[in-house]
């Protein structure tokens, strides 16, 4: 039986050129929570999303994926099932198609994806089939992270990894687009664990939140924290992002 841990991660540090970014950080997730990293800026949340689909690998502890250690998960294997969007999204030069078609190439083995399947992924995430020969650095801030979404759902994924992907669009299609995230959560069951700085979006979206400061976790567990701080230091960084 698989274990209903998606994550576990035991003790888990980072360091770069001597300084540490992340220390001994513990933590499990849960097939089918939706998390909320908070924490001020520099504190470490993109490089902890980070390590959960290994663009980066920690300098010590263990990461383990459905009770596998992560340096034994195929990486393309892993990147399909855990997607990720970053705050503005990474697309290649060339044509929506393109873009929809070409990480195919770097999962051996390599099944084109029927024309339906491409329609269909556009039109989850508002786009039409026309937008296929559009060539992708034409498209809108927002239109781009569409694309970037339909890429991640082609794969399937349990698990989506979101670095704040709306913070750079306007504040209307930013609501848009986290609505449309919102309801592929409900209807993918997906495990989702999301960078956000706003107490109020945060409830609307997370059963569970981790605070981080410094590169380490001050406060973790059920939402109920938010209105329950047990630190200090949470308890001012809430107050000022809600003011
Ligand atoms: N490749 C790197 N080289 C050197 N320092 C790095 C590197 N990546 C991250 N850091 C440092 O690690 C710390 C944490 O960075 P990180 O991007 O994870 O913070 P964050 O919590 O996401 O911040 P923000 O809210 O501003 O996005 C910062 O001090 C950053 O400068
Ligand atoms: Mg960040």
């Amino acid at each position: 039986m698989e274990n209903s841990n998606v994550f576990t991660l035991a003790g888990v540090s980072y360091v770069i050129q001597n300084t540490p970014i992340l220390t001994g950080i513990t933590l499990d997730i849960r097939s089918g929570e939706h998390w909320a990293l908070m924490g001020p800026s520099g504190a470490g949340k993109s490089t902890l999303l980070r390590l959960f689909n290994s663009l980066i690998s920690p300098t010590s502890g263990a990461i383990r994926f459905h009770g596998q250690p992560l340096e034994s998960t195929d990486v393309g294997r892993l990147r399909k099932r855990v997607g990720m969007l970053f705050q503005e999204a990474v697309l290649v030069n060339g044509s929506v198609r393109d873009n929809l078609t070409l990480p195919r190439q770097w999962v051996r083995p390599v099944p084109e994806y029927a024309e339906e399947q491409l329609t269909e992924a556009l039109e989850r995430v508002g786009l039409t089939p026309g937008h296929l020969t559009t060539q992708a650095r034409s498209l809108s801030g927002g239109e781009k992270q569409r694309v970037a979404l339909a890429r991640v759902l082609l794969n399937e994924p349990e698990v989506l990894l979101l670095d704040e992907p709306t913070a750079s669009l306007d504040p209307p299609l930013a609501r848009k687009i986290l609505r449309l995230i919102a309801d592929l959560q409900r209807e993918l069951n997906l495990t989702v664990i999301r960078v956000s700085h706003h107490p109020d979006l945060v409830r609307s979206f997370a059963g569970q939140v981790l605070f981080l400061d410094k590169g380490r976790i001050v406060e973790q567990g059920p939402i109920v924290l938010l209105d329950q701080p047990r630190t200090q230091d949470f308890s001012r960084f809430l107050r000022e992002a809600q003011a």
